[in-house]
């Protein structure tokens, strides 16, 4: 990837007349990709980021016409819709009962930030691709609208942007939990079973080459331990867990820390 302009080629930010002209423009230049009013054959870019439907959308070429990504601030299919929903299942238990704080180092599309904010943790989240960075403070503005967000008095989690690497050092104060999800390569080349938003972060984004670091840096960090997703056939990013919990087609491995 060229890191001084690593979606050179690759992305525009696309201005459909939703929203603010302003913003589309801003957006572009921080992201230092063009922008575009339509779209011809011509156009190289495979990705565009665009508002439509009240939100930030990440839109390939295939959903061109219509749809997009964006990050989904709804409770998952069968999660309760109360807050804190129920602490059950595989990622509840990998997180622990006696976890407060949570920082998830590598937030993307922000689905397991968001179960877990959901469950009462209090989650911070760091991202580092500025693409990821834009579509998630989008999603978080979103949910701190939500009618039981208000209510509760709720803040959503808030939002770093950043290599982690470096982050986890700098925090005010050390969480008792890092949550890693890196990108790990697929098992196939071309993996029927991954979600399209999984498709489209690592067409954009690559593999996380550095996970090693990452590992290395959030048990420096966390007071208590360190959890980290990975696919089943993966091995572990660690070495041998102190415990695993089985989630479907994944794990999630726990590190557990002296304090
Ligand atoms: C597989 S995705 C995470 C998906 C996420 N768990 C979810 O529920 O949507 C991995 C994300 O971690 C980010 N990432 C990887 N390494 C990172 C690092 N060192 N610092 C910050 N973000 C990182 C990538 O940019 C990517 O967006």
């Amino acid at each position: 990837m060229n890191t001084t302009q690593p979606y050179a080629g690759k992305l525009a930010v696309l201005y459909e007349g939703h929203g603010d002209d302003l913003a589309s423009q801003q957006l572009a230049a921080t992201l230092a990709v063009p922008f575009y009013q339509t779209v011809s054959p011509d156009t190289q870019e495979a990705f565009f980021l665009s508002w439509r439907e009240g939100a930030l959308k990440l839109i390939d070429r295939e959903l061109l016409k219509k749809g997009g990504l964006a990050v989904d601030i709804e409770p998952r299919n069968g999660e309760q819709r109360s807050w804190p929903a129920p602490k059950q299942g595989a990622l509840a238990q990998a997180i622990g009962r006696k976890t407060l704080t949570v920082v998830d180092a590598t937030t993307g599309w922000g689905q397991d930030s968001l179960a877990i904010f959901r469950m009462g943790y209090e989650v911070q989240c760091i991202e580092r691709s500025p693409v990821m960075a834009a579509l998630l403070a989008d999603g978080f503005n979103r949910l701190a609208q939500q009618n039981w967000l208000q209510n509760l008095q709720l803040q959503p989690p808030k939002l770093l942007a950043g290599n982690a690497i470096a982050l986890l050092g700098a925090l005010a104060s050390r969480p008792d939990c890092i949550y890693l999800d890196p990108m790990f390569p697929p098992k196939r080349k071309k993996s029927a079973l991954a979600k399209k938003s999984m498709r489209v972060l690592r067409d954009l984004l690559g593999d996380d080459d550095d996970k090693e670091q990452l590992f290395a840096a959030a048990l420096n960090t966390a007071r208590k331990r360190v959890v980290v997703k990975s696919p089943d056939y993966a091995p572990p990013l660690g070495g041998k867990p102190d415990v695993s919990f089985q989630g479907k087609l994944l794990r999630y491995d726990v590190y557990l820390l002296a304090e």
